[in-house]
């Protein structure tokens, strides 16, 4: 299975940081925060990786990771052509990599404790359709939020950024896709504030009945603000202090 990491937007919500600097290229513990998604992907034996970022960034992470020699990865780049025009938007840039197959997607801001072997292992069994991972969380307004049936075992639909969360868990930003996911993005259109949301095209797999889910169990943090960009480098302080007294 191959790997795609997004890493474009604009990270206003980091600025000053990111007034010149990519939201990805912040540090989180000893390195960039691209690394960790990069070491994820690669632990569950996923070499073949993706990077998809802005053009006015694209040397920078060049520079960072060349091909992917020193962490023993394969790394192509694209470009997204419009600077925040969506995750869905960012995704369409990956389809002639994927050339037909299913993949797995994280947003290069979650930084997360779990292992995605054990997801990627029934991903590979799933016939097709998508899967994603959700979190219970507390601050649910800022992220996507699954409706789910009485029974918890199906997703009847998500809603982003709700007002009032239909449950206690978000969407976390890892996704795993089959091919249709690019027949969906190509049929939707641009939310309220102006992005092509991956949301909706979740919820077209929904529509089909042809999402599956599962939780993550350690912790996990979507980096993309002051305080979760803190919290995430506690986490990993941690986990390296952690490892290094076993
Ligand atoms: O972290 C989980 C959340 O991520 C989900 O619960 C939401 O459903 C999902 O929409 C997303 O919400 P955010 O508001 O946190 O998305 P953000 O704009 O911060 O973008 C997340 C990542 O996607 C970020 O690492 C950069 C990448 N991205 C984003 C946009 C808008 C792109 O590569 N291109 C883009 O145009």
């Amino acid at each position: 299975m191959k790997g795609v990491i997004l890493a474009g937007g604009t990270g206003s919500r980091l600025e000053p940081l990111t007034k010149f600097l990519n939201k990805h290229l912040l540090p989180v513990g000893p390195y960039p925060m691209i690394y960790w998604s990069i070491l994820k992907l690669k632990e569950a034996g996923i070499n073949e990786i993706l990077i998809v970022t802005n053009k006015n960034h694209l040397s920078s992470f060049i520079e960072l990771l060349g091909l992917g020699e020193d962490l023993h990865v394969n790394i192509q780049f694209k470009i997204q052509g419009n600077v925040g025009a969506g995750i869905a938007d960012a995704l369409m840039s990956a389809k002639k990599f994927i050339n037909n197959e299913k993949f797995v997607v994280l947003l290069g801001d979650n930084i997360f404790e779990d292992s995605l072997s054990p997801f990627v292992h029934s991903f590979q069994k799933q016939k097709k359709g998508a899967m994603l991972l959700l979190k219970e969380v507390e601050e649910l307004t800022r992220y996507g939020v699954p409706h789910l049936d009485k029974t918890n075992l199906k997703i009847k639909s998500i809603i982003e950024k709700p007002s009032n969360p239909p449950s206690s868990y978000c969407v976390t930003g890892i996704y795993m896709f089959d091919q249709k996911v690019f027949e969906y993005i190509e049929t939707i259109h641009s939310s309220h504030r102006n992005e092509l949301e991956i949301t909706d095209v979740n919820n077209l797999y929904i529509q089909d009945d042809q999402l599956q889910y599962d939780i993550l169990k350690g912790w996990w943090v979507d980096a993309g603000t002051h305080e979760s960009l803190y919290q995430a480098n506690q986490y990993v302080h941690e986990k390296i202090k952690k490892e290094d007294a076993n």
